[in-house]
């Protein structure tokens, strides 16, 4: 979010006959489960008449959608409610809120320590948020929603078609967590594990089919468990089975799963499928059995690598992501060079890496933390150099071969002037189509031919990969699959 200065929006309509549109204007932080709830809470907005801005300044209601999971986010949020006190002096009608695990985390003492908010909104009160800020309007008053839903009553907010042509999207397929990874604190924000019905799940992605979506990624905090808490409802492998059978659609991916509930059914779903993509991300955090203990992670080290053994004896060339901490309370030199062993043997096309943050409330946050902040950074540093030089490899090699690739849209590339610098992208040549491959890699296709940028989203392409960069692959489009 950039905030210039600060103007007055404009006056409201004075008579109810015509209502001027309300502008909406959501920040939003963390991982992709956020991103899903706030395209929610633009739609549940958009069935009461607002309409989605950019810019802040135009907005009547501002929205941070929070992430509690490293303080770090949090740090970030502060700041910005700041600047937005600032233009909330110059507009008194803006209703400002928080939402998300922040939100349900803080709840009530949010709206003490912050002067000028209004709302503060968990993640399973999304439903209310018109309503809520309608009464916030009227009655002038501050107000904080943060009551779980008991798993029976829970109604996953549905949603709209979307609006802006995207080839790819997110659904939701169940919320919460059970498990009780002592670092962790999205058992705490985001309640028990509630699965949305089958039914629905297949029903929001036939509906994603009939706007032009082609990819659809399965979210929740651990979809392996998927089906659990509903009697008679299919398992997340039997779930992968009903979409995959949804015509028009060419591909799924998934996120996230516990090595805990890697199943032999999963794996099979891995062979079998067609449309499930050959990526996996399967967290570890950790090359220590004993951090992964202290970790109360539920598996060690050699049932993870037999899982990964199976997996990638059924699925040959299947590309792995994974999330590590380092700096765990406790970590030592030792511990760390396992994490550094592992790393070297699995060869992840890809991960995610983060220092550890102690978090309120959960069982880790009662360990010292004894790990001193310089050690942590430089461990920190020293697994993404190693894991930069294997996604270097897992680039390389792509280099020659032919791989599929599910077309999106025009390549941020194509916004810098020609040999102007983007990103520390230069542009060189004509404009570039952008998708990725099934391993999820991002593939960029230079064209000279102007339609492509119409009729290429949501086409499957083969394309001869010509150059590795950095971060994608380069090549040119040799036919259609
Ligand atoms: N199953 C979840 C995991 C959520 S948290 C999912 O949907 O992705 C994502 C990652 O953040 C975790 O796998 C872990 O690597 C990291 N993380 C969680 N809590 C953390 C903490 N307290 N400090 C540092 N990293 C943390
Ligand atoms: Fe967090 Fe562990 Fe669940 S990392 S989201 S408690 S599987």
């Amino acid at each position: 979010m950039t905030l210039g200065p600060a103007t007055p929006a404009p006056a409201p309509a004075e008579s109810p006959a015509v209502p001027l549109k309300r502008h909406v204007y959501i920040e939003t932080m963390g991982c992709q489960m956020n991103v899903y709830d706030s395209d929610r809470m633009f739609d549940a907005l958009t069935r009461h008449g607002y309409v989605q801005t950019e810019n802040v300044e135009l907005a009547d209601l501002v929205l941070l959608n929070t992430c509690s999971i490293r303080d770090k986010v949090e740090h970030k949020m502060m700041s910005m409610l700041g600047s937005l006190r600032k233009l909330k002096a110059h507009n008194p009608d803006l209703v400002l809120g928080i939402t998300g695990c922040v939100a349900q985390q803080e709840g009530e003492r949010l709206l003490k320590r912050v002067p000028g908010l209004d709302l503060v909104l968990g993640p399973d009160q999304i439903g209310r948020l018109p309503e809520l800020v309608a009464a916030i309007r009227a009655e002038q008053h501050r107000t904080s929603a943060i009551e779980f839903v008991h798993r029976r009553n829970y109604v996953f907010p549905e949603a709209l078609p979307p609006q802006d042509g995207r080839v790819a999207a997110m659904v939701t397929v169940m919320k919460g967590c059970n498990k009780v990874c002592s670092f962790c604190i999205v058992p705490f924000t985001r309640g028990r594990e509630v699965s949305k019905p089958s039914a629905d799940v297949v029903a929001e992605v036939e509906m994603l089919v009939r706007h032009g979506v082609r990819e659809v990624m399965l979210l929740g905090q651990n979809v392996n468990s998927y089906g659990k808490d509903r009697a008679g409802e299919l398992d997340f492998a039997g779930l992968l089975r009903a979409v995959d059978a949804i015509d028009g659609l060419h591909r799924i991916r998934f996120m996230t799963s516990h090595p805990m509930d890697c199943t032999d059914a999963l794996i099979d779903a891995f062979g079998d499928l067609k449309k499930l993509c050959p990526f996996f991300h399967l967290p570890i955090q950790s090359g220590s059995e004993s951090v992964l203990t202290g970790m109360r992670r539920a598996h060690g080290v050699t049932d993870y690598l037999e899982h990964i053994d199976r997996l990638r004896a059924r699925v040959p060339g299947i590309a792995l992501s994974t999330d590590i901490i380092v700096g765990f309370p406790g970590e030592t030199e030792e511990d760390f060079t396992r994490t550094i062993e592992l790393l070297e043997r699995v060869r992840y096309a890809s991960i995610y890496s983060f220092i550890y943050s102690p978090r309120p409330g959960t069982r880790a946050a009662d360990l010292t933390d004894d790990v001193p902040d310089e050690i942590k950074k430089e461990r920190l540093a020293r697994v993404q150099a190693l894991q930069d030089r294997i996604t270097a490899d897992t680039l390389a090699s792509f280099q020659g071969q032919v791989t599929e690739v599910l077309f999106e849209g025009p390549a941020r590339v194509n916004q810098a002037a020609p040999n102007t610098r983007l990103g520390g992208v230069r542009l060189e040549g004509p404009p570039q189509m952008s998708g990725r491959n099934p391993q999820n890699l991002k593939v960029n296709v230079p064209t000279t031919d102007a339609a492509a940028f119409a009729e290429w989203p949501g086409r499957l392409g083969r394309v001869e990969i010509e150059r590795v960069k950095a971060h994608s692959l380069l090549g040119k489009l040799i036919g259609w699959v």
